[in-house]
């Protein structure tokens, strides 16, 4: 099926000096769930921003659906995020005073989606995972296990090929992250393509391939 969702070719990315990524090089199969462990500091955030085009690499080489985004000025790099990618925080990064519902239909207002119809797949999402009772909640009327479900539903807001998730469940509960769990799996297995971080061998144990990452190199 032609060229991988995601191809990285030797990135490196320095803050000043310091090296963060020495030379990543990796891809990702449309479809593929993959996990990316590895112990504090060793880079597992700087290598999401990148991927999730929030971050530019120092030098190296990053296709995202064939597409090189150091080719990409800030406006198409915008663009392609916004239709390609969804993207999952440890800590929801819900806006507090939208609710659930208006949360969810944000990235497709920016898409130019109608209002009628962000609301009808906003509803549809989160339904689909299990909060149509509470779409009119604000962020601070919900669990963090709830909170997080609202987060995957905007991030599946405008039909991403690619799911970037940086520990999804690092503020939950062993209950709530098996939630959590058990619909990416869901999503993998009707064809989504994730890439998560994680710290938990159990997370990551959901994942059909580990990789893995120290001190700015995969092993
Ligand atoms: N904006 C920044 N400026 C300078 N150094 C940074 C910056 N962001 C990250 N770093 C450094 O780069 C290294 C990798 O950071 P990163 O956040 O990618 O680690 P991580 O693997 O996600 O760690 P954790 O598991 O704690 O989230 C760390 O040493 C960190 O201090
Ligand atoms: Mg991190």
């Amino acid at each position: 099926m032609g060229e991988p969702l995601v191809v990285c070719e030797e990135l490196k990315r320095d803050y000043g000096g310091y090296a963060a990524l020495k030379g990543v090089s990796f891809s990702v199969a449309r479809g593929e769930f993959a996990a990316v462990m590895g112990p504090s500091g060793c880079g597992k955030s700087t290598l999401l921003s990148i991927l999730g085009l929030l971050d530019r690499p120092s030098s190296g080489r990053y296709a995202l659906a064939g597409v090189d985004a150091a080719a990409l000025d800030d406006a198409e790099r915008t663009r392609l995020r916004r239709e390609t990618i969804g993207f999952v925080f440890q800590a929801y990064n819900l806006l507090p005073r939208l609710s659930a519902r208006d949360n969810v239909a944000l990235p497709m207002a920016y898409a130019g989606v109608p209002p009628h119809e962000r609301r009808d797949r906003a509803e549809a999402l989160l339904e689909r995972v299990g909060l149509s009772a509470k779409a009119r909640r604000t962020p601070l009327e919900l669990s963090g296990g709830e909170r997080q479900r609202v987060g995957i539903a905007r991030a599946l807001a405008n039909r991403p090929a690619l799911l970037l998730a940086d520990e999804p469940t690092g503020n939950l509960d062993s209950a709530s992250s098996r939630d959590v769990i058990a619909f990416l799996r869901t999503l993998h297995a009707e064809g989504m393509t994730i890439l998560l971080v994680t710290h938990d061998p159990g997370v990551g144990s959901a994942a059909q391939r580990i990789l893995r990452l120290k001190d700015g190199l995969l092993e």
